[in-house]
C-alpha cells in the first residue's frame, strides 16, 4: 500500500512510546517485508498533553535534522493524538508531505484517522491550530486492539454510538446489543476483554467498516465543513468543553459520551428532537458504562465559557449540531448547526452526574 498510494524515497514513522512498545517491531518488519528501507522513527510520550505546538516543533525539527525532503512520506502509528499531531506535521512540513494513517485505538480507527482533519491543542482550547490534510491511505489492522487497555476501547465506542445517532438507528440498535459484551473485563479482572478472540475480532472489524463508511460518506459530501460535515460534531461542542475544563483528565471518548447525552437533552429542550431521543442516547451510553452527563467536579459556568473558544462558535454565538431523532440530524436550512440560548445550555449542565 505504501508503494502504491504514497511512493516515497524515505519514510518517517511517528508513534508514541506505549504503542511503540507493543507494535513498533511489527511495523518495522512490514517495511522490511515490502523491501523498503527502515523508517526514521520518532517517538513522543503518550497522551493528549503532547498534542501541542511544542511537540509539532520538536517533531518537525527531528525531520529537518535527519534531512527528510519532500520525497518523504510520514506514517502515523498510534491513536488520535499521534494521528492528529502527525497529520499536522505532514500538512505543514515543507508545505506538505503525504501521510499514511495507521490507527491503533478503536477511536482512531472508527473516526480520527478518516476525514483529513489534523490539529494540535492550545491553552485556549482543543484543536485550535490545524489543517485539512487527507491521508493518502488509512491502514487498519483490528488485531492491534488486543493490546489496547479496556478503558481506551470503551472510550472509542462513544464515536461508534455517535455514528448510530447521527445516521443509522439500526446500527445503534446493533451496537447496543452487541458491544457491551466486548467491554466486560476478563475473569482475572484484568484489562483485556472477556469475549473470545475470534468473535471479538469479527465484531470489531464490522464496527470499524460500518463507522468508517458512515464518516466517509459525510466527509465526501462536505470535506471542509461548510455545512453537512457539522453533523459529525454531535456531542463535541459540550464534549470538547468538558474535556478541556477537566484538564484532559477525561478521555476524548468519555467527554464526547457526556457531551452527546447533554446535547441530546438540549435538542429536546430546543424543540429540535422528538421526545425520547435523549433517553435513548443515555440508555445506550449506560449499557457501555460511559459518562452520561456533567461530572460533579466540573463547574458548569466554566464549561459554558469553554464552548465559546470552540471553532463551532460563529460570530460569537455557539452553534450545536443536534439530532431530530435517532438516526437523523437537524438540517436548519443547509447549515446543519443551530445557535442555542445560554439559558438552555445552563439548564442541561445544571444536574451533575456522579460516575
Ligand atoms: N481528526 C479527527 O477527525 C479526530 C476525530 C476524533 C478524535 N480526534 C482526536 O483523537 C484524540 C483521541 O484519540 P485516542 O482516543 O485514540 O487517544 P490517544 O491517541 O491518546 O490513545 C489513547 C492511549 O492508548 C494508547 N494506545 C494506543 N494504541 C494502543 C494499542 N494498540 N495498544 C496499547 N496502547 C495503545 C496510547 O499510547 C494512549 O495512551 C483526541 O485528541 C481527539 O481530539 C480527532
Ligand atoms: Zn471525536
Amino acid at each position: 500500500v505504501l508503494r502504491r498510494d504514497a511512493p516515497a524515497h524515505r519514510h518517517a514513522l511517528l508513534t508514541d512510546t506505549a504503542v511503540a512498545r507493543h507494535h513498533l517491531a511489527r511495523a518495522c518488519d512490514a517495511f522490511a517485508a515490502a523491501d523498503l528501507a527502515p523508517p526514521l522513527v520518532v517517538e513522543i510520550p503518550p497522551g493528549e498533553a503532547h498534542k501541542t505546538r511544542e511537540r509539532w516543533a520538536a517533531v518537525t525539527d527531528r525531520l529537518l535534522e535527519a534531512g527528510c525532503g519532500r520525497d518523504t512520506t510520514l506514517v502515523a502509528l498510534g491513536g488520535g493524538v499521534v494521528g492528529d499531531l502527525g497529520g499536522f506535521v505532514a500538512a505543514t512540513y515543507l508545505r506538505g508531505i503525504p501521510i499514511v494513517q495507521c490507527p491503533t485505538t478503536l477511536l482512531a480507527m472508527v473516526d480520527a484517522s478518516v476525514g483529513g482533519k489534523t490539529a494540535v491543542d492550545t491553552p485556549a482550547g482543543k484543536n485550535l491550530v490545524g489543517a485539512f490534510h487527507p491521508p493518502r491511505a488509512v491502514l487498519i489492522d483490528p488485531s492491534v486492539l488486543d493490546t489496547l487497555p479496556l478503558a481506551e476501547l470503551r472510550a472509542g465506542t462513544a464515536e461508534v454510538v455517535k455514528h448510530g445517532v447521527i445516521a443509522d438507528a439500526a446500527y445503534l440498535a446493533a451496537v447496543e446489543s452487541r458491544l457491551p459484551g466486548l467491554l466486560l473485563p476478563d475473569r482475572a479482572g484484568g484489562q483485556s476483554p472477556a469475549a473470545p478472540a475470534s468473535e471479538r475480532a469479527q465484531l470489531l472489524g464490522q464496527l470499524v467498516a460500518r463507522s468508517v463508511a458512515i464518516k466517509a460518506a459525510v466527509v465526501a459530501q462536505d470535506e471542509q465543513e461548510g455545512g453537512m460535515r457539522r453533523i459529525l460534531n454531535f456531542g463535541h461542542t459540550l464534549g470538547h468543553a468538558l474535556e478541556q475544563v477537566s484538564g484532559y483528565a477525561l478521555r476524548h471518548g468519555e467527554a464526547v459520551a457526556a457531551g452527546m447525552a447533554l446535547e441530546a437533552r438540549l435538542a429536546e429542550l430546543a424543540g429540535v428532537a422528538e421526545a425520547g431521543t435523549a433517553d435513548r442516547v443515555v440508555a445506550v451510553l449506560r449499557q457501555l458504562d460511559l459518562p452520561i452527563g456533567r461530572p460533579a467536579g466540573l463547574d458548569p459556568e466554566q464549561v459554558l465559557a469553554a464552548t465559546r473558544a470552540d471553532k463551532k462558535a460563529r460570530a460569537g454565538t455557539v452553534e450545536y449540531a443536534l439530532p431530530t431523532r435517532i438516526g437523523a440530524m437537524g438540517e436548519f436550512g443547509g447549515r446543519w448547526s443551530v445557535p442555542v440560548a445560554d439559558a438552555l445550555v445552563r439548564e442541561v449542565l445544571a444536574p451533575a452526574v456522579t460516575a
